[in-house]
Protein backbone atom coordinates (compact mmCIF):
# COMPACT_ATOMS: atom_id res chain seq x y z
CA UNK A 1 0.00 0.00 0.00
CA UNK A 2 3.08 2.08 0.05
CA UNK A 3 3.18 2.51 -3.63
CA UNK A 4 2.03 6.07 -5.04
CA UNK A 5 -0.01 4.25 -7.62
CA UNK A 6 -2.64 2.98 -5.19
CA UNK A 7 -4.71 5.80 -5.43
CA UNK A 8 -4.56 5.61 -9.11
CA UNK A 9 -6.01 2.36 -9.19
CA UNK A 10 -10.07 1.93 -10.23
CA UNK A 11 -12.39 0.17 -7.75
CA UNK A 12 -13.75 -3.15 -9.07
CA UNK A 13 -17.48 -2.99 -8.76
CA UNK A 14 -19.74 -6.53 -9.46
CA UNK A 15 -23.53 -5.26 -9.64
CA UNK A 16 -26.07 -8.26 -9.07
CA UNK A 17 -24.14 -9.95 -12.01
CA UNK A 18 -25.57 -13.12 -13.80
CA UNK A 19 -24.56 -15.22 -16.46
CA UNK A 20 -26.63 -18.10 -18.52
CA UNK A 21 -25.37 -19.95 -21.15
CA UNK A 22 -27.71 -21.64 -23.79
CA UNK A 23 -26.02 -24.42 -25.74
CA UNK A 24 -27.86 -26.60 -28.29
CA UNK A 25 -28.97 -29.67 -27.01
CA UNK A 26 -28.70 -29.13 -23.26
CA UNK A 27 -30.81 -26.80 -21.05
CA UNK A 28 -29.51 -23.54 -19.89
CA UNK A 29 -26.42 -23.08 -17.06
CA UNK A 30 -26.67 -20.57 -14.90
CA UNK A 31 -23.10 -20.56 -14.26
CA UNK A 32 -23.28 -17.07 -12.27
CA UNK A 33 -26.29 -15.82 -10.22
CA UNK A 34 -27.21 -12.64 -8.82
CA UNK A 35 -23.38 -11.84 -7.52
CA UNK A 36 -22.04 -8.50 -5.84
CA UNK A 37 -18.84 -7.40 -4.52
CA UNK A 38 -16.24 -4.77 -4.78
CA UNK A 39 -12.44 -4.78 -4.94
CA UNK A 40 -10.95 -1.79 -3.51
CA UNK A 41 -7.89 -0.40 -4.93
CA UNK A 42 -4.70 -2.12 -3.87
CA UNK A 43 -7.06 -5.14 -2.16
CA UNK A 44 -7.18 -8.53 -2.51
CA UNK A 45 -10.74 -10.63 -2.55
CA UNK A 46 -11.02 -14.58 -2.89
CA UNK A 47 -13.76 -16.38 -5.43
CA UNK A 48 -13.64 -19.54 -3.56
CA UNK A 49 -15.80 -22.56 -4.06
CA UNK A 50 -15.80 -26.17 -5.57
CA UNK A 51 -15.52 -27.18 -9.50
CA UNK A 52 -18.21 -25.69 -11.55
CA UNK A 53 -19.47 -23.34 -8.88
CA UNK A 54 -18.48 -20.42 -11.13
CA UNK A 55 -15.11 -18.63 -10.80
CA UNK A 56 -13.82 -18.62 -13.76
CA UNK A 57 -16.71 -17.56 -15.59
CA UNK A 58 -16.41 -14.26 -13.30
CA UNK A 59 -12.94 -13.88 -14.46
CA UNK A 60 -14.10 -14.01 -18.06
CA UNK A 61 -17.08 -11.33 -17.32
CA UNK A 62 -14.56 -9.33 -15.29
CA UNK A 63 -12.00 -9.29 -18.42
CA UNK A 64 -14.20 -8.86 -20.94
CA UNK A 65 -14.31 -12.30 -22.31
CA UNK A 66 -17.46 -12.73 -22.20
CA UNK A 67 -20.16 -10.68 -21.46
CA UNK A 68 -22.98 -11.13 -18.75
CA UNK A 69 -26.50 -11.97 -19.34
CA UNK A 70 -27.64 -9.17 -16.37
CA UNK A 71 -26.05 -6.90 -14.44
CA UNK A 72 -23.23 -4.34 -14.58
CA UNK A 73 -19.00 -4.30 -14.24
CA UNK A 74 -17.04 -1.27 -13.70
CA UNK A 75 -14.18 -0.40 -13.68
CA UNK A 76 -13.10 3.06 -12.16
CA UNK A 77 -15.23 4.59 -14.28
CA UNK A 78 -15.42 2.35 -17.38
CA UNK A 79 -18.06 -0.24 -18.13
CA UNK A 80 -16.48 -3.53 -18.52
CA UNK A 81 -19.31 -5.48 -20.05
CA UNK A 82 -20.02 -1.87 -22.84
CA UNK A 83 -16.12 -1.78 -24.47
CA UNK A 84 -15.27 -2.47 -27.73
CA UNK A 85 -12.46 -1.82 -30.29
CA UNK A 86 -9.53 0.21 -28.45
CA UNK A 87 -10.74 0.76 -25.33
CA UNK A 88 -10.86 -2.93 -25.02
CA UNK A 89 -7.76 -3.62 -25.95
CA UNK A 90 -6.72 -0.32 -23.49
CA UNK A 91 -8.68 -2.49 -20.84
CA UNK A 92 -6.93 -5.92 -21.56
CA UNK A 93 -3.45 -3.86 -20.86
CA UNK A 94 -4.69 -3.28 -17.48
CA UNK A 95 -6.12 -5.94 -16.52
CA UNK A 96 -4.50 -9.56 -16.59
CA UNK A 97 -5.02 -13.19 -16.43
CA UNK A 98 -3.21 -15.54 -14.70
CA UNK A 99 -4.30 -19.31 -15.78
CA UNK A 100 -3.54 -22.57 -13.67
CA UNK A 101 -1.58 -24.25 -16.45
CA UNK A 102 1.81 -22.63 -17.31
CA UNK A 103 2.65 -25.57 -18.85
CA UNK A 104 0.03 -24.17 -22.13
CA UNK A 105 0.27 -20.81 -22.02
CA UNK A 106 3.50 -20.22 -22.80
CA UNK A 107 4.66 -20.80 -26.42
CA UNK A 108 7.02 -23.54 -26.51
CA UNK A 109 9.08 -21.72 -29.50
CA UNK A 110 9.25 -18.68 -27.87
CA UNK A 111 11.88 -17.68 -25.17
CA UNK A 112 11.42 -15.87 -22.25
CA UNK A 113 12.69 -13.14 -23.37
CA UNK A 114 10.57 -12.93 -26.52
CA UNK A 115 7.74 -13.62 -24.62
CA UNK A 116 8.23 -10.76 -21.78
CA UNK A 117 8.91 -8.77 -23.84
CA UNK A 118 6.17 -8.74 -26.63
CA UNK A 119 3.70 -6.85 -24.53
CA UNK A 120 6.10 -4.32 -23.61
CA UNK A 121 6.33 -3.39 -26.92
CA UNK A 122 2.48 -4.07 -27.51
CA UNK A 123 1.20 -2.14 -24.96
CA UNK A 124 3.63 0.09 -24.11
CA UNK A 125 5.12 1.11 -27.48
CA UNK A 126 8.50 0.51 -25.96
CA UNK A 127 11.34 -0.55 -28.87
CA UNK A 128 13.10 -2.92 -29.02
CA UNK A 129 15.86 -2.27 -26.76
CA UNK A 130 13.85 -0.55 -24.25
CA UNK A 131 12.23 -4.53 -23.64
CA UNK A 132 14.93 -5.94 -23.32
CA UNK A 133 15.91 -3.95 -20.60
CA UNK A 134 12.40 -4.10 -19.04
CA UNK A 135 12.25 -7.97 -19.41
CA UNK A 136 15.12 -7.93 -17.09
CA UNK A 137 13.59 -5.57 -14.61
CA UNK A 138 10.79 -8.01 -14.69
CA UNK A 139 12.99 -11.09 -14.29
CA UNK A 140 14.07 -9.84 -11.51
CA UNK A 141 10.78 -8.76 -9.79
CA UNK A 142 9.97 -12.61 -10.05
CA UNK A 143 12.72 -14.05 -8.77
CA UNK A 144 14.24 -14.87 -12.50
CA UNK A 145 17.60 -14.51 -11.23
CA UNK A 146 20.15 -14.57 -12.96
CA UNK A 147 17.89 -12.68 -15.09
CA UNK A 148 20.78 -13.03 -18.39
CA UNK A 149 20.42 -17.03 -17.97
CA UNK A 150 16.98 -16.97 -17.68
CA UNK A 151 15.66 -14.57 -20.16
CA UNK A 152 17.17 -17.05 -22.84
CA UNK A 153 15.24 -20.36 -22.18
CA UNK A 154 12.37 -21.87 -24.05
CA UNK A 155 9.30 -22.91 -21.50
CA UNK A 156 10.44 -26.05 -21.66
CA UNK A 157 13.53 -25.76 -20.23
CA UNK A 158 12.15 -24.59 -17.01
CA UNK A 159 9.58 -25.94 -14.03
CA UNK A 160 6.58 -25.52 -13.39
CA UNK A 161 6.93 -23.00 -10.95
CA UNK A 162 9.55 -20.92 -13.10
CA UNK A 163 7.14 -21.10 -15.76
CA UNK A 164 4.33 -19.28 -13.59
CA UNK A 165 7.25 -16.65 -12.56
CA UNK A 166 7.33 -16.11 -16.62
CA UNK A 167 3.72 -15.98 -16.50
CA UNK A 168 3.30 -13.73 -14.21
CA UNK A 169 6.18 -11.60 -15.40
CA UNK A 170 4.52 -11.50 -18.99
CA UNK A 171 1.44 -10.18 -16.57
CA UNK A 172 3.44 -7.46 -15.00
CA UNK A 173 5.22 -5.99 -18.38
CA UNK A 174 1.80 -4.50 -19.20
CA UNK A 175 2.14 -2.57 -15.78
CA UNK A 176 -1.60 -3.81 -14.93
CA UNK A 177 -4.10 -2.21 -12.47
CA UNK A 178 -5.46 -5.54 -11.74
CA UNK A 179 -3.90 -9.20 -12.00
CA UNK A 180 -6.84 -11.87 -11.95
CA UNK A 181 -5.10 -15.66 -10.65
CA UNK A 182 -7.23 -18.22 -11.36
CA UNK A 183 -6.24 -21.13 -9.63
CA UNK A 184 -2.38 -20.07 -9.85
CA UNK A 185 -0.88 -22.46 -7.98
CA UNK A 186 -3.12 -25.37 -8.73
CA UNK A 187 -0.76 -27.40 -11.33
CA UNK A 188 2.27 -26.61 -9.04
CA UNK A 189 4.22 -28.90 -7.11
CA UNK A 190 3.07 -28.00 -3.29
CA UNK A 191 6.71 -27.32 -2.93
CA UNK A 192 6.47 -24.31 -5.18
CA UNK A 193 3.11 -23.39 -4.39
CA UNK A 194 3.88 -21.02 -1.34
CA UNK A 195 6.76 -19.36 -3.32
CA UNK A 196 4.09 -18.08 -6.04
CA UNK A 197 1.58 -17.03 -3.30
CA UNK A 198 4.08 -14.76 -1.64
CA UNK A 199 5.05 -13.58 -5.03
CA UNK A 200 1.66 -12.52 -5.95
CA UNK A 201 1.08 -10.51 -2.47
CA UNK A 202 4.45 -8.78 -2.46
CA UNK A 203 3.53 -7.82 -5.85
CA UNK A 204 0.51 -6.39 -4.69
CA UNK A 205 2.31 -4.69 -1.89
CA UNK A 206 5.03 -2.95 -3.73
CA UNK A 207 3.00 -2.25 -6.81
CA UNK A 208 -0.36 -0.78 -5.44
CA UNK A 209 -2.03 -3.08 -7.44
CA UNK A 210 -5.64 -5.27 -7.11
CA UNK A 211 -5.68 -8.85 -7.17
CA UNK A 212 -8.63 -11.02 -7.87
CA UNK A 213 -7.61 -14.70 -6.82
CA UNK A 214 -9.51 -17.52 -7.60
CA UNK A 215 -9.23 -21.13 -5.91
CA UNK A 216 -10.63 -24.21 -4.69
CA UNK A 217 -8.36 -23.93 -1.68
CA UNK A 218 -9.82 -22.19 1.40
CA UNK A 219 -6.14 -22.05 3.09
CA UNK A 220 -4.53 -20.52 0.23
CA UNK A 221 -6.70 -17.97 -0.06
CA UNK A 222 -5.42 -17.09 3.92
CA UNK A 223 -2.23 -16.03 2.26
CA UNK A 224 -3.17 -13.75 -0.25
CA UNK A 225 -7.07 -12.17 0.06
CA UNK A 226 -8.12 -9.43 2.39
CA UNK A 227 -12.03 -10.71 2.09
CA UNK A 228 -13.06 -13.67 0.38
CA UNK A 229 -16.51 -14.59 -1.05
CA UNK A 230 -17.75 -18.22 -1.36
CA UNK A 231 -19.66 -19.62 -4.18
CA UNK A 232 -21.62 -22.45 -4.56
CA UNK A 233 -23.53 -23.26 -7.70
CA UNK A 234 -22.93 -19.36 -9.11
CA UNK A 235 -24.26 -17.79 -5.87
CA UNK A 236 -22.49 -16.18 -3.09
CA UNK A 237 -23.50 -17.73 -0.31
CA UNK A 238 -20.72 -16.11 2.29
CA UNK A 239 -18.82 -13.53 2.04
CA UNK A 240 -16.51 -11.17 4.41
CA UNK A 241 -13.00 -10.67 5.84
CA UNK A 242 -10.74 -13.84 4.96
CA UNK A 243 -9.18 -14.69 8.48
CA UNK A 244 -13.03 -14.18 10.10
CA UNK A 245 -14.41 -16.51 7.39
CA UNK A 246 -12.15 -18.95 7.87
CA UNK A 247 -12.51 -19.28 12.01
CA UNK A 248 -16.06 -18.75 11.89
CA UNK A 249 -17.56 -20.14 8.64
CA UNK A 250 -21.46 -19.53 8.62
CA UNK A 251 -22.05 -21.77 5.84
CA UNK A 252 -22.56 -25.38 5.62
CA UNK A 253 -21.02 -25.19 2.26
CA UNK A 254 -17.85 -23.90 3.73
CA UNK A 255 -17.55 -25.79 6.57
CA UNK A 256 -17.72 -28.60 3.83
CA UNK A 257 -14.59 -26.93 1.62
CA UNK A 258 -12.68 -25.96 5.31
CA UNK A 259 -13.09 -29.84 5.84
CA UNK A 260 -12.17 -31.35 2.46
CA UNK A 261 -8.42 -29.10 2.63
CA UNK A 262 -8.28 -30.16 5.79
CA UNK A 263 -8.56 -33.86 5.07
CA UNK A 264 -4.59 -34.66 3.78
CA UNK A 265 -6.35 -37.34 1.20
CA UNK A 266 -8.69 -34.67 -0.03
CA UNK A 267 -5.85 -32.22 -0.79
CA UNK A 268 -4.84 -32.00 -4.52
N1 LIG B 1 -19.04 -21.80 -22.42
C1 LIG B 1 -19.86 -22.49 -21.63
N2 LIG B 1 -20.99 -23.06 -22.09
C2 LIG B 1 -21.82 -23.73 -21.28
N3 LIG B 1 -21.62 -23.91 -19.96
C3 LIG B 1 -20.51 -23.37 -19.43
C4 LIG B 1 -19.56 -22.65 -20.22
N4 LIG B 1 -18.55 -22.24 -19.41
C5 LIG B 1 -18.85 -22.69 -18.18
N5 LIG B 1 -20.02 -23.37 -18.20
C6 LIG B 1 -20.67 -24.00 -17.03
O1 LIG B 1 -20.79 -23.01 -16.03
C7 LIG B 1 -20.55 -23.55 -14.75
C8 LIG B 1 -19.43 -22.78 -14.05
O2 LIG B 1 -18.20 -23.02 -14.75
P1 LIG B 1 -16.84 -22.34 -14.30
O3 LIG B 1 -15.82 -22.72 -15.32
O4 LIG B 1 -17.06 -20.89 -14.07
O5 LIG B 1 -16.55 -23.07 -12.91
P2 LIG B 1 -15.27 -22.99 -11.96
O6 LIG B 1 -15.76 -22.60 -10.61
O7 LIG B 1 -14.22 -22.14 -12.58
O8 LIG B 1 -14.80 -24.52 -11.91
P3 LIG B 1 -13.31 -25.15 -11.79
O9 LIG B 1 -12.92 -25.07 -10.34
O10 LIG B 1 -13.51 -26.57 -12.25
O11 LIG B 1 -12.39 -24.38 -12.69
C9 LIG B 1 -20.26 -25.02 -14.96
O12 LIG B 1 -21.44 -25.74 -14.74
C10 LIG B 1 -19.84 -25.09 -16.41
O13 LIG B 1 -20.14 -26.34 -16.97
MG1 LIG C 1 -12.24 -22.53 -13.21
Amino acid sequence: MSDHRTAQVPALTVEGVSKVYTSRGSGPVTAVDDVSFTLEPGASVGLVGASGSGKSTIAKLVTASERPTSGSITFGDVQVDRLRGRALRRFHGNVQLVFQDPYGALNPLHTVEYIVSRPCQNYLGMNARQARDRVHELLDTVGLTPTEQYAAKLPHQLSGGQRQRVVIARALACDPQLIIADEPVSMLDVSLRAGVLRLLEKLRRDRGLSLLYITHDLLSARVVTDRILVLNHGRVVEQGETKHVLQHPQDDYTVALLDAVATPSAAG
